[in-house]
């Protein structure tokens, strides 16, 4: 099954269809779980999916149809980062690897200065953290209650990464956790 990327127009032919996705999906292991449409219709008219950072595609899959959609963000960095988001209704039959898959080519074929991608998660969130390593990224980072959660204690935020080098050559680079200095 095949993943494809359809750009979105946010603030034009696709803003119902983005607003209705937003505020009619849930997004448990998002700072906010759920959207109104005044603030989903705020964001899309302050650029939040589309302008100099932010750029948007729905999630084409063959026989499935529109399954969810991608946001690149930071793309004015040379680290650019991304939020993923699958309908409900399509979680759970392996699009997400296919779809990170995707996203991943878009970057890379379609930004020069981009030498790295990068993605957090929280903790908690295992069908994004087995996403990341199913799509052959590698946990690079994990930050120690650096997620807040909504009435509760915040969570840890878990930062995983794509290297170009790696990308291009299908190999999988570890992170030197062992390099700790040493005192004389
Ligand atoms: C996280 C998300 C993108 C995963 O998409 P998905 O299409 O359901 O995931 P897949 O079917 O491709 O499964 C990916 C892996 O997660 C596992 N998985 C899927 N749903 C799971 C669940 N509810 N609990 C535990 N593991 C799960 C799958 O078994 C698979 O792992 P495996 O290959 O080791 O078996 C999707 O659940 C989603 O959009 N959630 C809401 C938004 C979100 O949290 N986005 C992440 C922000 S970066």
């Amino acid at each position: 099954m095949t993943v494809r990327l359809t750009r979105m127009d946010p603030a034009g032919a696709d803003r119902d269809a983005l607003v209705a996705f937003l505020t009619t999906e849930d997004f448990p292991f998002h700072v906010r779980r759920s959207i109104g449409v005044a603030d989903a219709q705020r964001a899309i008219d302050e650029g939040a999916w589309r302008d100099d950072e932010h750029d948007t595609f729905w999630l084409d899959a063959d026989d499935h149809g529109r399954v969810g959609l991608v946001r690149l963000e930071d793309l004015a960095d040379p680290v650019p980062l991304f939020d993923l988001r699958i309908a409900g209704a399509h979680r759970g039959r392996g699009l997400a690897v296919r779809a990170l898959r995707a996203t991943t080519d878009h970057v890379f074929r379609t930004f020069d200065a981009a030498d790295r991608f990068e993605g957090q998660t929280r903790e908690d969130n295992t069908a994004m953290r087995r996403t990341f390593l199913r799509a052959g990224w590698v946990k690079e980072a994990h930050y120690r209650a650096g997620w807040p959660v909504e009435g509760g204690p915040p969570l840890a935020s878990v930062g995983y990464g794509m290297l170009r080098a790696d990308w291009e050559s299908g190999t999988t680079t570890p992170v030197p956790w062992d390099d700790e200095p040493v005192s004389a």
